[in-house]
């Protein structure tokens, strides 16, 4: 398989709320704090970790949508980071996002096959006059009739309407697509239904996901690798099945302790660890896990800790040999 996105130490900053425009000690948010992941064509990658950890600004970042402060960002081999005006109109022809509150997502005065129509206008994907039918098509490539195209967002369901989230995406014909918490909003059954659908996506078209989510059990479910993201850096990675066996970071095998200890088909807390996540705003020194890792050396407080490898697996801690 060929790698579609390779993301290399990067970094996206916000200036701090408080601190004004022009002050010159203006604070920085570090949402993204040099982090590296890569995803190859086809493959479904779930990126993890607590709320505030900057998985949804990793994201923006990718399809161009935040600014970036450093590092690279290369989708098929560019860097669309440092990418020019051709090769942005290109990532977005090539990528799309499926997000989080389906309502918000839709433009609520447009119908749904205006919806649709839009994207195929915009992206010149088919001629005017087969519009309609490529309309009739997405919905039901999503499992929706296609008489719902004349109706507005605001009289479908959390579940059909997240459909059509996913009938835009798939306008596009993209080869990423970036979903940010997008079964979070909606009841575990249909949760249920949309993963289904995503499996069976997944399976007739050659389609790269990234799949943020905090519930390790659809983690398991749908991707074939996963990503662990603390504090603006991924600092495990690697096949889901390898990582969810035998975690080699304390703050992986934590977050699935967390699962295993109650229920495995309960969803991941908030807080999985004791004590708060650290803000992005003051960054523990060395390894940022430090102040909450009961594995943690004098060291870990001074440097940042080694990156290992394991077959396909990469992972960034002071520990080389399994802990659990
Ligand atoms: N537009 C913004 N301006 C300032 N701070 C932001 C902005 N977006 C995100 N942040 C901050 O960046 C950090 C990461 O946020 P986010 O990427 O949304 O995390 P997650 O998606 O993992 O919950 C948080 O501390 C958040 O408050
Ligand atoms: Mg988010």
């Amino acid at each position: 398989m060929t790698t579609l996105l390779q993301v290399k130490d990067l970094h996206v900053q916000f200036p701090a709320a408080g601190s004004g425009l022009f002050d010159l000690r203006q604070r920085k948010v570090s949402a993204v704090n040099g982090a590296s992941l890569e995803l190859k064509a086809g493959e479904t990658l779930g990126l993890v970790g607590e709320s505030g950890c900057g998985k949804s600004t990793l994201a923006r970042a990718i399809l161009h949508l935040n600014e970036t402060a450093g590092g690279q960002i290369l989708f098929d081999g560019i860097d669309m980071a440092h990418g020019s005006k051709a090769d942005i109109a290109r990532l977005r022809h090539e990528t799309a996002m499926i997000f989080q509150d389906p309502y918000t997502a839709l433009n609520p005065r447009q119908s749904i096959g205006q919806i649709l129509a839009e994207v195929l206008r915009v992206q010149r994907k088919v001629p005017a006059q087969q519009v309609e039918a490529r309309v009739a098509e997405l919905l039901n490539l999503v499992g929706l009739r296609p008489e719902l195209a004349d109706r507005k967002p605001r009289s479908l369901s959390g579940g059909q309407c997240q459909r059509v989230g996913i009938a835009r995406a798939l306008a596009i014909e993209p080869r990423l697509i970036v979903a940010d918490e997008c079964v979070a909003a909606l009841d575990v059954s249909i949760q249920g239904q949309i993963i289904n659908l995503l499996l069976e996506l997944r399976e007739r078209m050659d389609l790269a996901l990234l799949f943020i989510t905090h519930d390790l059990t659809v983690v398991r479910r749908l991707c074939d690798r996963v990503a662990v993201m603390y504090l603006g850096r991924i600092v495990e990675e690697g096949p889901v099945r390898d990582v969810f066996d035998s975690p080699r970071h304390p703050y992986t095998a934590a977050l699935i302790q967390s699962i295993a200890d109650i229920d495995p088909a309960r969803r991941l807390p908030e807080q999985p660890l004791p004590g708060e996540p650290p803000s992005p705003l003051h960054l523990p020194s060395g390894c940022a896990f430090h102040p909450r890792c009961r594995h943690a050396l004098p060291v870990c407080r001074e440097t940042s800790p080694p990156t290992h490898s394991l077959g396909a697996r990469r992972y960034t801690c002071v520990h080389p040999e399994p802990l659990y």
